[in-house]
């Protein structure tokens, strides 16, 4: 049985699908202050201003396609002979819509409600609203599901474990900043996994990896995965 592979990805993987990566410049954030819009207090102090800003990364996510790199993935959970756990960052559902299946969303998902009154979780309208009642609890404290600032990700302890029986590690598309993400690499080298970084650039945490491939995620990625698929 080949060895479990374990994927971990974020914006730079749906860059060129058109959705804005945050630290790069020009990024979300260089536009937008995550301390107005992606934390709990953002949303209590303006719900509607909170709303606005994810409607809109909801319909740009709508509007945009996979690119190769999220086909060749896809293509890798088909084809490879043994385990592949895809865990992103990422809140797009572009991985899905390349037909990847069981996909890990740390960060949470546009595509999701969450009631923070009663925790209960649904399919989130196109527009969401602060007038928007929880369809269990009857609440208005309706928020989109995504993991903010100062807010622990979800899945952890899955992720832990497929982290820890990883026989390759890679990382696609992460600027490395953002824990605890940025320290699985650590912990899949402790393990005893071969580390592998996929950027446009070197990242934060370029060091902790044994191997690195720079380019555009469209290409390096499928040139990476033909690879594996090729015993290469
Ligand atoms: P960042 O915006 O911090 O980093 C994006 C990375 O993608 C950078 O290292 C770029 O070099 C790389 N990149 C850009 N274009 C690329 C391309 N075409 N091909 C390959 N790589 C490319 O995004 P993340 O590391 O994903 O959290 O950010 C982590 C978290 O910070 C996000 O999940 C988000 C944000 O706050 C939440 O929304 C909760």
């Amino acid at each position: 049985m080949a060895e479990p592979v374990v994927i971990l990805t974020g914006a730079g993987v749906s860059a060129e699908s058109g959705l804005g990566t945050f630290r790069d410049k020009g990024g979300i954030w260089a536009r937008f202050d995550p301390a107005r819009l992606a934390t709990p207090e953002a949303f209590a102090a303006d719900p509607a201003q909170v709303h606005t800003f994810y409607n809109l990364r909801r319909a740009n996510c709508l509007d945009a396609a996979p690119n190769p790199a999220h086909h060749a993935l896809a293509r890798l959970g088909r084809d490879w002979p043994g385990e592949v756990v895809l865990i992103t960052q990422n809140v797009d559902d572009l991985h899905e819509r390349a037909g990847s299946t069981g996909v890990i969303h740390m960060h949470g998902r546009l595509a999701r409600a969450l009631c923070a009154a009663c925790a209960h979780r649904w399919d989130a309208p196109r527009e969401m609203r602060p007038t928007d009642r929880c369809p269990r609890c009857g609440e208005t404290a309706t928020r989109p599901d995504i993991v903010w600032f100062g807010e622990y990700p979800y899945h952890m302890d899955r992720i832990a474990a497929a982290v820890a029986r990883a026989g390759l590690f890679a990382v696609i598309g992460s600027s490395g900043q953002v824990y605890p993400a940025a320290g699985l690499v650590g912990e899949a080298r402790a393990a005893g996994a071969r580390t592998v970084e996929i950027n446009l650039e070197p990242s934060a945490r370029a060091d902790a990896f044994d191997d690195a491939l720079y380019g555009p995620a469209s290409e390096t990625v499928p040139h990476w995965v033909a690879g594996l698929l090729d015993g290469g």
